[in-house]
């Protein structure tokens, strides 16, 4: 049984990574940590309640909340992707689980610390918490079973600049931290989303067609994200960072090439602020510290995707 604690700055895509690790055959959600990026950090809070919530799990996966500012750098929120809400401006209303006393930060160092060698963190918002714990206690690099990403690009375009993948971007020190901490990483990278993790017209109109509490969840808190695809990306669909990532979490299957790299971000403020430089030639001669994905299915996430928004079990 995977032992999951999520890492997240709940909006859109983020809650339906949340929904499929609760409804995972083989996994356990057992803490939701919350950290800084695309919306307010209050409302981040609330729509991951909310989301436990609707997938019926009131009351049974404790959210922490956490860094509510990246360590050093100014950043800007994306309400104009997400919704003012996060959630397609559906303006859902408050959940009844409140969250925990405990900051993420320690959430995550007393997960590991109390379970060495069985906790996977899977990381689908900028990495801010992550690094903290890191600082705070070193020792859990070494003691995490496996540490998943979404975020950066491998040899492809950014998407807050045309260098940078929005996690990464917003808190660029932190995943330099965590790069660098010699934990077991795997990276899910935006390339991997625009080439295998979109969902287009056809697959929206089979999800409208399911009228499940799953299927009409998934198209309202990814109703902005569609228009913002359509007029800034010329794409009729909605983008998946963080269910295909979760998916590939699930079932390694889904990844279907990995190769170790060398990988360094660039934590400086200029024009390339957030790139990840993947060494695919090895000319830094530097021993490889990240698991990239190179290919997914995209067939087997949509099946996964389906599968919960049918309301079954991945
Ligand atoms: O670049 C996409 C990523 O940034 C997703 O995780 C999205 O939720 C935002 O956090
Ligand atoms: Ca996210």
């Amino acid at each position: 049984m995977q032992r999951i604690i999520l890492d997240t700055d709940t909006a859109g895509d983020d809650t339906i990574a949340i929904m499929m690790a609760m409804r995972a055959k083989g996994a356990r959600l057992e803490g939701i940590t919350i950290n800084c990026g695309n919306i307010d950090f209050d409302q981040e809070v609330e729509n991951a309640l909310y989301t436990i919530e609707v997938a019926g799990e009131s009351g049974k996966v404790p959210v922490y909340p956490g860094a509510r500012h990246p360590l050093l750098k100014e950043w800007r929120t994306v309400e104009d992707i997400h919704g003012t809400d996060g959630m397609g401006n559906s303006m859902f209303p408050r959940a009844r689980q409140r969250p925990e006393r405990k900051h993420a930060v320690d959430a995550i160092i007393d997960a590991i610390n109390e379970s060495p060698g069985e906790i996977t963190l899977v990381e689908i918002a900028p990495m801010t918490n992550v690094a903290l714990a890191l600082r705070k206690d070193p020792g859990i690099a070494k003691k995490v079973k496996e540490f998943y990403f979404m975020g950066g690009a491998n040899q492809y375009l950014g998407n807050v600049t045309p260098a940078a993948e929005f996690n990464i971007w917003v808190d660029p020190d932190a995943a330099s931290i965590v790069l660098n901490s010699g934990m077991p990483i795997t990276m899910v990278g935006w390339e991997i989303v625009m080439r295998h993790g979109l969902i287009g017209v056809p697959e929206l109109e089979e999800i409208e067609r399911m009228k499940t509490k799953e299927s009409e969840f998934y198209l309202a808190v990814n109703r902005q994200v569609r228009k913002f695809m359509e007029i800034e990306r010329g794409i009729d669909g909605t983008s998946c960072p963080d269910s295909i990532t979760m998916a590939i979490v699930l079932n390694p299957e889904v990844a279907t090439e990995t190769r170790d790299r060398f990988v360094e971000v660039d934590a400086g403020d200029g024009i390339s602020r957030g790139v990840t430089w993947v060494d695919e030639l090895g000319a830094l001669k530097k021993k490889p510290n990240v698991r990239v994905v190179y290919q997914a299915s995209q067939q087997a996430f949509r099946r996964m995707l389906y599968e919960m928004l049918r309301g079954g079990r991945v």
